[in-house]
């Protein structure tokens, strides 16, 4: 049984349908990440999960709790680091205290609030200012605050809105880290929002691109990449006229699609095994200079760009 159960999650609002009829199934212990440009519903969907709004049709259980009818039981094994999350916090109380206090109010036994807090705010690097206003932290320190507040209860699954999105590299790389080890030696459910591709690309093991509420695509890179794929695609990197190997490449019947990237073409070739000899030799006689020919594998920017509407050139 999945450890985020998603059940045809609908959420309107008045005319509008944020979340439409959305099911998916997250495994335990997987990164979860759900892509999908401005408005699309990924921050309504976190909002559904962690019982802060109200499906207007479907459910969704977390660790087997359905969020309406248990939704205290949800809260208990979730962790939320919610979109406003820079927000959150008591900012004329310190650092410090705003953790005691959630702590308190998420049910940490009192004798193990000192000592997890310290460890908290010492790997996200924020002992120094512990006894700073929160309100006074940068954006950045009040996003890795948000982290350690999310984390206090040693939550089952995370629920992250943008988690890295006002990290500065250094931190970002840190929180990754973080959220891989949380995965792998705690079999924690990951489930993240984000507009850094790259960044999920590394991380996730599945992957969710929704627009207007709707799922289009899920399931690991790899099925990603074959549903959108028929073909495979190679990077010829040339020397010189780049435009005639374009025209060369175009040329052929079993060239699917070609694009110019500065001192390259990107070609998707249909039977690679026959075609792939053919056309590097047309393109040889014609006094093209080849100096690489490789496979290329399909980013998530590809993919991304491929499903959604206006991401294509
Ligand atoms: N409380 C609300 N009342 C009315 N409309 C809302 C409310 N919350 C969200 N919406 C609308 O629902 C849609 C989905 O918004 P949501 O915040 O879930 O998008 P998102 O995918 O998180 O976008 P972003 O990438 O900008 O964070 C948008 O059209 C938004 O305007
Ligand atoms: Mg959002």
């Amino acid at each position: 049984m999945g450890a985020v159960r998603i059940i045809h999650l609908t959420k309107n609002f008045g005319e509008l349908v944020a979340v439409n009829d959305m099911t998916l199934e997250i495994p335990e212990g997987t990164i979860f990440g759900l892509l999908g440009p401005n408005g699309a519903g990924k921050s309504t969907t976190t909002r559904l999960l962690s019982t802060l709004l109200k499906p207007t049709k479907g459910t969704a259980e977390l660790a087997g709790h359905d969020v309406l009818r248990e939704p205290v039981a949800v809260r208990e094994k979730t962790g939320v680091l919610p979109e406003e999350s820079n927000h959150t916090h008591y900012p004329s109380r310190s650092t410090y205290d705003n953790l005691v206090y959630f702590a308190k109010l998420y049910g940490v036994p009192e004798e193990e609030i000192e000592e997890r807090v310290r460890t908290l705010l010492e790997f996200m690097e924020l002992w120094q200012r512990k006894d700073d206003k929160a309100g006074e932290l940068s954006t950045g320190n009040r996003q890795r605050l948000a982290l350690c507040r999310a984390l206090l209860h040693n939550p089952s699954i995370l629920l992250l809105d943008e988690p890295t999105s006002a990290l500065d590299p250094i931190a970002a790389k840190r929180v990754r880290e973080l959220i891989l080890n949380l995965a792998s030696e705690y079999n924690q459910t990951v489930f993240i929002n984000s507009h850094n591709l790259p960044e999920v690309q590394r991380m996730c093991d599945q992957i969710a691109i929704i627009d207007e509420g709707k799922v289009l695509l899920h399931g690991k890179m790899e099925e990603l990449r074959s549903t959108l794929y028929s073909q495979q695609r190679y990077r010829i990197l040339v020397h010189g006229d780049v435009n005639a190997a374009e025209r060369i490449a175009k040329s052929q019947e079993f060239v699917k699609s070609s694009k110019t990237e500065i001192d390259s073409i990107v070609v998707e070739i249909e039977n690679p095994v026959q075609n792939n000899v053919k056309l590097l030799k047309a393109m040889i006689d014609a006094g093209v200079n080849v100096v690489e020919f490789s496979e290329e594998e399909a980013t998530l920017e590809d993919l991304y760009l491929k499903v959604i509407k206006g991401g294509a050139q």
